[in-house]
């Protein structure tokens, strides 16, 4: 046991830049908070965190306290006013400081640091080391700082020209909402592109108009976590994305709306009753589930089981009986063992999807998984990655032959690879391509699907088309 003396848990001191972050871990108590100091800084390091020696000069505070001792908390108390001091200073010159209580104090006694010490902004106990660099970003958000630097989203949109072009596919992108405050263990989304942000109902219905006057029949909401849109509406409040797809159907006439990419756990009961009641919404959604496995769900951070996936899809499907699922998926999660892929498997038999996007999984520095040891072999993943895309590519194949002998609308958006040839996607996203003349370009027209190629339908145009 080592004495409760303060001591900094690394020594270099160094200056805190705009890339770099200044990090004072304050360590008490045995060898094993010494070697969770380590593992917090290591956590930390590559957000951009680094040691400095003094706490003033610190953009992160983490006091790592111990319980062993009688007295251990109001310890703890006293210190935590001394840091308050160095925060409101900093604070004077400009800086934010993020303040972290973590150790067998922080455990026991979070709440009562909470209500007493206020300005401390995490309190984490020994379990959750792991996710600190999650946790870092919500509260540098709170604070309104930003973890990486990129420019605001309100910015960004703010700069998309206002009379944008319709493009001439009769296709077009529209981007409704950026970042994502899931944190998926294995993902960088939230910290590169910050807290999910939500542009303006109002915004996206003016611009969907000028796209929709410029020809354009299809519109495609885009966002890291779309389903998770909350723009302020032009009644003053909160509008999900089912309100803004039921007034864009609605109002404008859109003939066709997708979005994505959509998280299982935003797809709310009106997301679900809109694929019921708009013809407009196409029966296609792509749906991540990343792993079939509830042990390595949880570990992923997704919040949501393989059951809760498989009812989601049920509901969907009775709202929308033809509705096509898509989904990501991720093997050799850190964790993820033989048992697990079955798992994948399984569910992937059990639900069946007309496409997929599959991953090895990647470390990325600054993710929780990155640090969270356990890591699968090289080969095993490769393994695994191609039995998976053999099982799905059978059902894509099998669902792209079952629209064989059908008649389907087909947006045509450009020219096929075939000189007289137009191609374009059927409500299923499937690419389709006929015989046919430039002017169908940016038109819908009914389809006679006769072929499968390896990615795409080949079919014939049917005399009783909508508007070719
Ligand atoms: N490794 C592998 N795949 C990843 N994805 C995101 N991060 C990683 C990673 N570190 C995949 C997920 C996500 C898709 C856009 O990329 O499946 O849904
Ligand atoms: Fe967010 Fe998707 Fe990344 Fe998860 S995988 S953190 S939902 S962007």
């Amino acid at each position: 046991m080592n004495s409760l003396s303060p001591r900094p848990g690394v020594a270099t001191p160094q200056a805190s830049t705009s890339s770099t972050r200044g990090l004072h871990v304050i360590t008490w108590g045995c060898q094993m908070n010494v070697y969770d100091s380590e593992r917090m800084s290591d956590v930390l390091r590559p957000l951009g965190y680094r040691a400095v020696s003094t706490p003033d000069a610190a953009d992160m505070i983490i006091l790592n306290t111990c319980h062993i001792r009688d007295r251990a908390a109001e310890k703890v108390f006293s210190e935590l006013g001394r840091l308050r001091k160095v925060k409101e200073a900093r604070a004077e010159q400009g800086a934010a400081t993020v303040l972290a209580v973590a150790g067998c104090v922080a455990q026991a006694e979070g709440k009562e640091i909470l209500a007493r010490a206020p300005y401390v902004d995490i309190v984490l106990g020994p379990q959750t080391y792991h996710r600190l660099p999650e946790m870092v970003a919500r509260a540098a958000r709170a604070a309104g700082a930003v973890i990486e630097t990129d420019f605001p989203v309100e910015q960004k949109f703010d700069f998309l020209p206002a009379d944008r072009a319709a493009p001439a596919g009769g296709s077009a992108f529209l981007t409704i909402q950026e970042g994502c405050d899931k944190f998926c263990s294995f993902c960088v989304v939230p910290y590169t592109r910050g807290a999910e942000s939500s542009r303006p109902a109002q915004a996206v219905i003016d611009e969907a108009r000028r796209l929709v006057a410029g020809g354009v029949r299809e519109i495609t909401l885009l966002g890291q976590n779309v389903n998770a849109y909350h723009g302020e509406g032009p009644d003053g409040r909160t509008w999900g994305l089912a309100r803004l797809a039921r007034v864009l159907a609605g109002e404008l006439g859109i003939e066709r709306i997708r979005y994505t990419t959509s998280h299982p756990r935003d797809m709310e009961d009106d997301l679900v009753a809109a694929h019921r009641d708009l013809p407009q919404l196409m029966p296609f959604l792509h749906l991540p589930v990343q792993s079939g496995s509830d042990r390595v769900l949880a570990a992923m951070n997704r919040g949501h089981t393989a059951d809760d996936y498989r009812t989601l899809v049920a509901r969907l499907r009775e709202a929308r009986p033809d509705l096509a699922l898509s989904s990501d998926f991720i093997v050799g999660h850190p964790g993820e063992t033989d048992a697990d892929f079955a798992d994948t498997m399984r569910l992937i038999d059990e639900i069946g999807f007309a496409q997929a996007y599959s991953f090895k999984y990647s470390s990325r520095p600054g993710t929780p998984a990155a640090g969270a040891g356990m890591h699968v072999p090289e080969d095993v993943k490769d393994a695994r990655l191609q039995e998976l895309q053999a099982m799905l590519r059978v059902q894509q194949d099998a669902f792209n032959d079952a629209t064989i002998g059908q008649v389907a609308p087909v947006l045509f958006t450009g020219r096929g690879r075939k000189p007289g040839q137009v191609s374009g996607k059927s409500p299923w996203l499937q690419a389709v391509s006929v015989e046919g003349p430039d002017s169908l370009i940016g038109q819908i027209a009914n389809v006679d699907i006769r072929h499968r190629y390896t990615n795409s339908l080949g079919g014939v145009l049917t005399e009783e088309t909508d508007r070719a």
